[in-house]
């Protein structure tokens, strides 16, 4: 008889390892600096709009590809902020958070044999959206301490089978804000091998001392070939509300919206009208935002460095990688357990963001998407360490 086992597209890759190190946390009681989510309450308008949706009884199916309403204000901040003009009716795709935007976009793009470029380190997701759409991930390094690519290793990453590149800026886990140079490298391949990007902008909206945040699609002859991804998940503090969506040119939002429906149907119909009203939020909303965020980071950076860790500057997002050798640990994951179950802070092993494990090996990544005194109270942990 032939054997149940699950498939091998699902065998090939492991679970998780950032929710692994949350279960982890629970467990051991631990501060939770490995997922990124905030600990801090979301805008009261987004909350009020939320109850005022279901109240109102918009508690049925959306349009498959987002409520009407919603995609008019997604694209209006997008031209708003960036000057590009986006139609809501032929390329836009609501999905349920920046997770479904993804693959669904991979799937709807890359065909099995194909290969996809992803940066390393990289957003644990990326590699199994490759996988689960039949293609081959390949990985180009970012090189600490800038987090820069060779442009040559680059090059020689695109090939005849390149179909796809994902590109995250700002960038989880390093804090990298790529720059207009290193983007013009980029679309510059993408354009000679005739390749879609698929970039990865939630934290779009976090970048410091005067870093800012450059789309690709903005960039000449990446207009037809970008499908930019986003979500209320990070800006808004929203994570576990599931909106997010796909900006692309007709033809693939297309196929994009056919996955799409398939996969999940819609995001939550009450959600996307609270959406409306995040889309509207004054430019001081996200002034306000940065200038928060800078002040986490700068109070973290100081708190690792106080314990002992070698930090790298984020100059975008809310992370900060750091190197752990100094503090006598060869072994990220041991590490990161230990400091889980005895310090109790929960971080993630730097091996979880690289294919080869070995680049991770003596780094840990540690949120800062939290209130002060959360970030201060895991400080007074870390620090028992030295002692
Ligand atoms: C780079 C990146 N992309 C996507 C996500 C997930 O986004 P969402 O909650 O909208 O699915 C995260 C969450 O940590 C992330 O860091």
């Amino acid at each position: 008889m032939r054997e149940l086992r699950v498939s091998r597209k699902a065998a090939s890759f492991t679970e998780s390892v950032i929710r692994d190190m949350t279960r982890l946390a629970l467990k051991h009681g631990a501060i939770n600096l490995a997922q990124g989510f905030p600990d801090f309450a979301c805008p009261q308008e987004l909350k009020d709009a939320a109850k005022a949706a279901i109240d109102a009884d918009l508690n049925q199916y959306a349009i498959t590809w987002g409520a009407q309403n919603f995609r008019e204000a997604v694209a209006q901040k997008f031209e708003r902020t960036y000057g590009v003009a986006v139609d809501p009716n032929t390329q836009l795709c609501v999905t349920c958070g920046s997770t479904e935007a993804m693959i669904s976009a991979i799937m709807a793009i890359v065909d099995p044999g194909d290969e996809v470029i992803v940066f390393e380190p990289f957003y644990e997701n990326y590699g199994p959206d490759a996988i689960l759409s039949g293609a081959a991930p390949r990985y180009v390094t970012l090189h600490e301490p800038d987090w820069t690519f060779d442009e040559a290793e680059l090059a020689a990453a695109f090939s005849q089978r390149t179909r796809g590149i994902i590109l995250n800026t700002p960038n989880n886990p390093t804090g990298k804000v790529f720059s207009r140079a290193e983007l013009e490298a980029i679309a510059r391949l993408c354009v000679k091998w005739n390749v879609v990007a698929f970039t990865d902008e939630i934290y779009e909206h976090m970048t410091y001392e005067g870093q800012r945040h450059i789309p690709l699609v903005t960039l000449p002859g990446m207009e037809e070939r970008t499908v930019a991804i986003n979500a209320l998940s990070k800006t808004y503090s929203v994570t576990g509300w599931r909106v997010g969506w796909t900006i692309s040119s007709p033809e693939l939002t297309g196929g994009i919206r056919k996955v799409h429906d398939f996969l999940t149907v819609g995001a939550a119909a009450p959600l996307q009208e609270a959406g409306v009203v995040a889309m509207g939020l004054p430019d001081s909303y996200y002034e306000m935002l940065a200038a928060e965020y800078l002040e986490r980071r700068d109070l973290m950076l100081g708190i690792l460095e106080g314990a002992g860790f070698k930090t790298y500057k984020p100059y975008g997002a809310y992370y900060i990688m750091t190197d752990i050798s100094a503090l006598g640990f060869d072994d990220d994951v041991a590490a990161a357990r230990t400091l889980t179950a005895d310090a109790g802070v929960a971080s993630v092993p730097g091996s979880s963001f690289y294919s080869r494990p070995e680049l991770g090996r003596t780094k840990l990544r540690f949120s800062f998407c939290k209130k002060l005194e959360t970030l201060r109270a895991a400080g007074a942990r870390l620090a028992a360490l030295r002692r």
